[in-house]
Formats: structure tokens, C-alpha cells, sequence
């Protein structure tokens, strides 16, 4: 009988392309040394392992039909600064896809309003791109998308291919800009009362700094969504990210096997506590 995989020994894979995204971000597309990856749920993340230096959570930011897992990473520390400098031809090892996804089947039939702050466009890409490729299940899809400043815009090329779209209403705006920028400047919930949707229906997903979701969650709210129909994502300091060391403990909650993808209603009240 065949045993099992251990969820503790990462795969070898090949960082097969890297793109520079911004000065500190880059997407890597990582294939396997032998086989072919796993399947994931938009929304999952992988342990990237920098060897010698440690591991740390990302998540999936490419087609879930691509043959690659697709990462995007921020350089904000020792693991994400080395994986941030692999250069293609290098391996890493990668342990996944862990967690929860995004509630893309769920959102069939509805209005979907996906708001992504920053790096959090990242791990909702694969969700826009799932909901874009069968547009025709959803009724309204609505992304809206902040960032501190032009020049620190994720993807653009791809808010701009979205932007043409006739099926989608995007809106970007920004915290800070130059008299070059002719777009909205003001923070990402402020966007949400100028759409029409039907607030009993649609389905929302958020990701960014916490801050954003929580003044995003309080306008999906005061729009009338209802809490158990808007979900986000939840970063936590990870270790095993199989709910076995407690690392990202979150209330009663493991982030790494309850998350990241919560429903708003399941940690609301510990969602408007800073430090837990
Ligand atoms: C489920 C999940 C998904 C994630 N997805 C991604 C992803 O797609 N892309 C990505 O780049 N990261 C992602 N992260 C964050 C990532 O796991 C690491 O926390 C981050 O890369 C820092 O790790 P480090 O060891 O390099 O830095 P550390 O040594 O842990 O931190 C160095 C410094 O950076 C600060 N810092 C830590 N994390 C962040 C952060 N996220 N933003 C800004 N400053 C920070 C710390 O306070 C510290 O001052 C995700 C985390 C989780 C839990
Ligand atoms: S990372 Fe170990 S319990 Fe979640």
C-alpha cells in the first residue's frame, strides 16, 4: 500500500519565470522537478521554502488552469527577500496548496463585488480569473481595487484589460498622487456606495491590510450586505499550516486550516480587536 505524502517534506520545484511586478514584488511561475502540481482552490496557499534561510505562507495568485503555481511575493523580510532574488533555473521547495478558497461556486447566480487592497489582489486574481471565465453564471461582477499610490499599482496591465471589459465594473483608486493622475484618490470603501447591486444576494471578497478590510466589511454592512455573505482573508504567522503548532491561532480559530478565506460573521467580533 502506497503511504501517504508527508505534509512536512516539501517538492523541489523550478522557478520556471519570474516577473517584476513593482521594485519589491515579483510573480514567480514554479513548475515541479517530476510530475505534474496539484490541483488548488483560488483562494489556498503554499509553503515556499527558501533553502537554508525558511518558510513562509503564499498564496496562489495564477490561473488554476496554468501549469505552474503562480506566486506573487513582496520583499518584507529575510524568507520573502531571498525567494524575491531566485532567479529562473533555481529550485525552492514548496509544500501545498493549504486552506480554505474563495466562495466562487457559492457566488453562481449573484453579484460579486471582489475589493482588493495593495498585495491582496494577489491572492483574489485567481478567483476573478475563475468568475471571469464562466461570466456568464454571475450577474454583476464589480472589483474594486486600492493602492498607496500609482506608481505602487499591482497588475496593471490586467486592471486595464478588466477596465475594457463591458461585464465588469472596476474602479481603482489610490491614497496619494501627482497632478499626472486623473483617477479617484480616497480609500477603497469609499467606492462601494457608488455601485447598484442587490445587497441580499451578493457575495463579497475582500484582502489587504486588515484595516482596509474592516472599514470595507463596516460599508458592505451599512450597504446592506449581510455578514455571513462576505468573506476575507486572513494572514497569521505560519508554521505547520496544518493546524498542528498553534503558530496562527486566531481566537478559536487556526488561520492556516479555518482560513484563510473566513466568513465575516465567524470573526467579526475578534476582527475588531487590534492585537489578537
Ligand atoms: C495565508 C497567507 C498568505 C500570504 N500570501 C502572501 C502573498 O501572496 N505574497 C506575499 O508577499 N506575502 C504573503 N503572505 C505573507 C508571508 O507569509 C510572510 O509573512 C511575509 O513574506 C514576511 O515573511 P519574512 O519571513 O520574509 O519576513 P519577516 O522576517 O517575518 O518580517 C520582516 C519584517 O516585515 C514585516 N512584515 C511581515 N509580514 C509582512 C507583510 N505581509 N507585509 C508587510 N510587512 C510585513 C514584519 O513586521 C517585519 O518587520 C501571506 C501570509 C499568509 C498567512
Ligand atoms: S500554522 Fe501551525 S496551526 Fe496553523
Amino acid at each position: 500500500m502506497q503511504r501517504p505524502a508527508d505534509p512536512f517534506v516539501p517538492h523541489i520545484y523550478r522557478v520556471d519565470r519570474v516577473s517584476r511586478e513593482l521594485s519589491d514584488t515579483v510573480t514567480l511561475d514554479l513548475m515541479p522537478l517530476s510530475g505534474s502540481r496539484p490541483p488548488f482552490e483560488s483562494g489556498q496557499f503554499n509553503m515556499l521554502y527558501a533553502f537554508g534561510i525558511g518558510e513562509v505562507a503564499i498564496s496562489m495568485s495564477g490561473d488554476r488552469k496554468a501549469n505552474a503555481f503562480v506566486h506573487t511575493v513582496r520583499d518584507v523580510g529575510a524568507v520573502s527577500g531571498a525567494i524575491t532574488k531566485l532567479a529562473p533555473g533555481t529550485t525552492i521547495g514548496v509544500r501545498g496548496p493549504f486552506g480554505t478558497g474563495w466562495p466562487v461556486k457559492q457566488a453562481e447566480g449573484t453579484d460579486v463585488i471582489v475589493v482588493a487592497g495593495g498585495l491582496g489582489l494577489a491572492p483574489l486574481r485567481p478567483a476573478i480569473y475563475d468568475i471571469l471565465a464562466s461570466r456568464e453564471r454571475y450577474q454583476r461582477v464589480i472589483i474594486l481595487f486600492g493602492c498607496r499610490n500609482p506608481g505602487s499599482m499591482l497588475y496593471p496591465l490586467e486592471l486595464e484589460e478588466w477596465h475594457r471589459r463591458p461585464d465588469v465594473d472596476i474602479e481603482v483608486t489610490v491614497d496619494h498622487a501627482g497632478a499626472d493622475w486623473h483617477g479617484n484618490v480616497g480609500v477603497v470603501p469609499k467606492l462601494i456606495p457608488r455601485f447598484a447591486f442587490d445587497p441580499h444576494s451578493a457575495v463579497a471578497m475582500l484582502c489587504g491590510p486588515e484595516i482596509m478590510m474592516r472599514f470595507t466589511a463596516n460599508a458592505l454592512r451599512e450597504a446592506g450586505v449581510p455578514a455571513n455573505r462576505i468573506y476575507l482573508s486572513m494572514e497569521r504567522n505560519m508554521k505547520c499550516a496544518i493546524g498542528l503548532c498553534g503558530h496562527c491561532q486566531f481566537g478559536p480559530t487556526f488561520v492556516c486550516k479555518d482560513g484563510p478565506v473566513m466568513r465575516f460573521d465567524r470573526i467579526a467580533d475578534l476582527f475588531v480587536m487590534r492585537e489578537i
